[in-house]
């Protein structure tokens, strides 16, 4: 399918499910940035999506840096033709210690887990509007977490920064899309990719496992990016200010 045929897409974040992000609009037939702040993590997804016959570039970006955002979105322009959607994907994960509520949690974890999970979504939202809104429109997609939803005993920070970007989200949604500019968030839940399986303890994965109510496997980055693709290409085209949990079933609202 090339659902994205002739869109340029900033995906912003590589990693386990920014990887996947960028593999599928460009397998879509979109030209694809892929940002990150470990450059050669975002270097190595593009050389196997450009070896693949696709088309993407990577560029080094502090998602939580005003200039190092800008920076990006005028590659995109300048480079690349314009900018059809952003999917604002990276994330500080620095508050991930299962031990700490907000009497442990120290000051800076909270404080640079919202300069970039907060700030970072609302300066790439900042860059990419004018563009869009130049060119008549555009999509934006921001990746939360079912964190934002469920409440938990740990990651206070994380999911706070998470709940926040449902906010920007629906901003977005409201205030843009009589310009044609459209603003979604997915929300997963467990997704396993190499660098996450490393870091899950066998007790947290049992936990998240019987929690959802698909039980024959996990979540993969590329039912992230299944979703992530309608939400960009002009088939998703009604589909605005919405949170989609990709949870397995994990947590259901009304
Ligand atoms: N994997 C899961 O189970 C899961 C569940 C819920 C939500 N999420 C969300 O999915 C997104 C991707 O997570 P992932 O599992 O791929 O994690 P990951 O650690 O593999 O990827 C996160 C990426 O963000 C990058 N990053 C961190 N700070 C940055 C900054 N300031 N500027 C630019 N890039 C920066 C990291 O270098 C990394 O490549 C995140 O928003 C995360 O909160 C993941």
């Amino acid at each position: 399918m090339r659902r994205l045929e002739n869109k340029v897409i900033f995906v912003a974040g590589a990693g386990g499910i920014g990887g996947g992000l960028a593999r599928r609009y460009a397998e879509e037939g979109a030209r694809v940035l892929l940002g990150d702040i470990d450059l050669a993590a975002a270097e190595e997804v593009v050389q196997a999506i450009n070896d693949a016959g696709h088309s993407a570039a990577s560029i080094r970006l502090d998602g939580s840096d005003e200039d190092s955002v800008n920076a990006a979105v005028s590659f995109c322009v300048e480079k690349l033709g314009g900018l059809d959607g952003l999917h604002a994907n990276f994330a500080s994960l620095a508050d991930s210690n299962r031990e700490q509520g907000i009497l442990e949690l120290p000051l800076e974890t909270f404080d640079l887990t919202q300069r970039v999970n907060v700030r970072g979504y609302y300066l790439c939202t900042r860059a990419a509007l004018p563009v869009m809104l130049a060119a008549g429109g555009g999509s934006i997609v921001y990746t939360s977490s079912i964190g934002a939803y469920t409440g938990g005993a740990a990651q206070v920070a994380y999911s706070m920064s998470k709940a926040a970007g449902h906010a920007l989200m629906r901003h977005v949604a409201t205030r843009y899309g009589p310009q044609g500019v459209r603003a979604n968030t997915i929300a997963p839940g467990l997704i396993l990719h190499p660098a996450a399986e490393a870091e899950i303890s066998e007790e947290l994965l049992a936990m998240c496992c019987a929690r959802a109510s698909i039980k024959s496997r996990t979540g993969r980055p590329t039912d992230i990016a299944a979703l992530g693709a309608l939400l960009l290409s002009d088939e998703g085209g009604y589909i605005t200010g919405q949170v989609i949990c990709v949870d397995g079933g994990t947590t259901m609202r009304a």
